[in-house]
């Protein structure tokens, strides 16, 4: 049992070791701002295979494939619709991930047998400098799920990723340390393939971002998904999450900073808005289990936009508690 090289000081070198490493078909979990992923040579299938195995995820849910720019658009993708370029140009580099017809270059073992394939450029100098590095050497995409064992938190720091997964890896195996993420949950799935988008997952590109970009209703809620996230018992801690009642003492309380602990319990955030309670969720759902808590309570955040994200990774915490 080994537990993958931890690398805290990503430096030019370092990042076209682990460019290497991914040619190699080895494995590197990578910072992102919404969410640490955990890396494959998407045109590898040996290394896809270890991502699933690694985190115990089952082979027909697809993968994320991270590219560079939109210019390795067309490598992945056939057949873009307009309305998806506007997307790419006004979100990308950013927390949106676009489900478009896949090219040839998007195979099975990365598309879990889909026709389509995830593809996103996200906005992290750490994450974008290693798929720079590695399309130097001729890689053409990281495929990365987030960096969690399949249906727990994912996590939004490195060292969260090595207690997750740590054992998992192999020696060779790389954790890089980009700091934690700014956005804190996962992105925005948007549904290109047809007349207009539809949300497969809510994040932080809102539905008016989206239909202010391309000036198309977005024709569908966020409800009728088949992605894993859209599983229930999804982005759960080993502690019971309960939403929206008081707390008893002995009880974790996640909640905005104008909301009150209640006396003996145990305060896990206070985040100050919406922005920091997506920040702070998931270290602090974390944090419930470090602490061995058997059950936290959460007061979620009203409104639309990050708020409906949020929410949504909440009530899949929580099993519908
Ligand atoms: O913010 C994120 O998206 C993070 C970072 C690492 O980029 N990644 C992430 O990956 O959340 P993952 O695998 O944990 O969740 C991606 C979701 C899955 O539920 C998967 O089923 C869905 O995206 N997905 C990927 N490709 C898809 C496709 N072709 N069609 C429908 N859903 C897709
Ligand atoms: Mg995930």
């Amino acid at each position: 049992m080994s537990s993958g090289e931890f690398v805290s000081k990503c430096t030019a070198d370092s990042l076209a070791q682990a460019a290497q490493l991914l040619k190699d078909g080895g494995l590197v979990a990578l910072p992102t701002e919404t969410v640490y992923g955990l890396g494959a040579d998407a045109t590898n299938q040996n290394a896809v295979s270890r991502i699933y195995k690694v985190k115990g995820r089952p082979a027909d849910h697809p993968l994320i494939v991270h590219i560079h720019s939109m210019q390795s658009l067309d490598d992945w993708a056939d057949e873009v619709p307009s309305y998806a370029i506007s997307l790419a140009r006004d979100f990308w580099p950013g927390p949106m991930t676009l489900v478009l017809k896949r090219s040839i270059l998007a195979e099975n073992f990365v598309t879990g047998g889909q026709p389509t394939v995830g593809l996103r450029v996200p906005d992290h100098a750490v994450a974008l400098a290693l798929l720079s590095a590695f399309e130097k050497i001729g890689g053409k995409g990281i495929a990365a799920p987030s960096a969690n064992r399949f249906g727990h938190v994912s996590p939004t720091t490195a060292q969260a990723v090595q207690e997750e997964l740590g054992e998992c890896l192999e020696e060779r195996d790389q954790i890089l340390d980009g700091g934690p993420s700014a956005v804190g949950v996962e992105s925005t799935i948007i549904d290109c393939t047809s007349d207009s988008p539809r949300i497969l997952r809510p994040g932080a590109i809102t539905i008016q971002m989206i239909e202010e970009s391309t000036h198309l209703k977005v024709s569908k809620a966020e409800t009728d998904i088949r992605v894993s996230g859209s599983l229930e018992n999804h982005y759960a801690p080993q502690a019971s999450v309960f939403l929206n009642r008081t707390p008893k003492p002995g009880e974790g309380f996640i909640a905005l900073a104008e909301i009150q602990t209640p006396e003996s319990v145990i305060r896990l955030a206070s985040p100050k808005n919406i922005e920091e309670f997506a920040r702070l969720i998931y270290s602090a759902l974390r944090a419930a289990d470090a602490k061995g808590l058997n059950s936290v309570v959460v007061a979620e955040p009203t409104g639309d936009g990050l708020a409906l994200a949020i929410r949504d990774r909440l009530m899949r915490a929580s099993k519908g508690r």
